[in-house]
């Protein structure tokens, strides 16, 4: 069993979602904040939309959406959470296992010599952060433009192909290759389960779609599936 999970399942935790009236991209532009070319150019900028950022999702706690999947993977033997999103909200939940495809907010690389680490503090006491070597430090996460961390994606891709259930939850199904997974898992042959309030391009694809907050839907749908004792 296979959960892909995008904003819309932390939407309910008070995490803002990328698209749709409230969305993030109604009010920012991805060209000025999230490019590689948008941090060369204004690296002060970009942290500050970033350690914006972390500020709001620092006071977001996991809600039953991602506790209930922390519960599926401690009961279904062979169960791969695969996430677009970079709030850590997943594992905050207890999920163990989780294929992060665009990075983690509270994790920061340096341009400079690559070294990598956590660093959860908010605000951040400098912007831009700087490494200990005195290079500059990013947001370890994927830009537009950017490629996926390669294992991580051949792990999902692997995932979504042999897996027999699909969960595709809160996510609009627009930004590749992550939009790609649920179509090669029902290629392959998967039953595809769509947990979100709105349709998407994923919809006419799914064999079930349980419209409405993943908050309230998915923990109804995991008490009826629950495996026996
Ligand atoms: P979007 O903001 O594009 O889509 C959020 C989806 O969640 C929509 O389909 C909503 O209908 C749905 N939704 C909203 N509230 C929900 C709820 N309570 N329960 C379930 N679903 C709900 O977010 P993503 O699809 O995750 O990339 O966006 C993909 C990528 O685009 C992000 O990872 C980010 C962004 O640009 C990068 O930063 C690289």
């Amino acid at each position: 069993m296979v959960a892909l999970t995008g904003a819309g399942v932390s939407a309910e935790s008070g995490v803002p979602t990328f698209r749709g009236p409230e969305g993030l991209w109604r009010s920012f532009r991805p060209s000025e904040l999230a490019t590689p070319e948008a941090f060369r150019r204004d690296p002060a900028l970009v942290w500050e939309w970033y350690d914006w950022r972390r500020q709001q999702i620092a006071a977001c706690q996991p809600n039953p959406a991602h506790q209930v999947l922390a519960e599926m993977e401690r009961a279904i033997p062979d169960f791969t959470l695969i996430t677009q999103n970079v709030d850590g909200l997943h594992q905050a939940a207890g999920s163990r296992k989780v294929l992060e495809l665009h990075g983690n907010i509270w994790r920061v690389r340096c341009t400079a010599c690559g070294w990598k680490g956590e660093d959860r503090r908010v605000p951040l006491p400098e912007i831009p952060p700087r490494c200990r070597c005195g290079g500059l430090l990013r947001p370890d996460v994927i830009w537009f433009g950017e490629a996926l961390p390669s294992k991580v994606l051949e792990a999902a891709w692997t995932a979504a192909s042999r897996c027999q259930v699909m969960l595709v939850i809160g996510t609009s199904a627009v930004v590749q290759p992550a939009a790609s997974l649920p179509i090669v898992a029902k290629r392959n042959g998967a039953y595809l389960i769509e947990v979100n309030p709105a349709e998407t391009p994923i919809t006419p694809f799914a064999d079930e779609h349980l419209r409405g907050p993943a908050g309230k839907v998915l923990p109804r749908w995991w008490a009826r599936h629950l495996p026996a004792e």
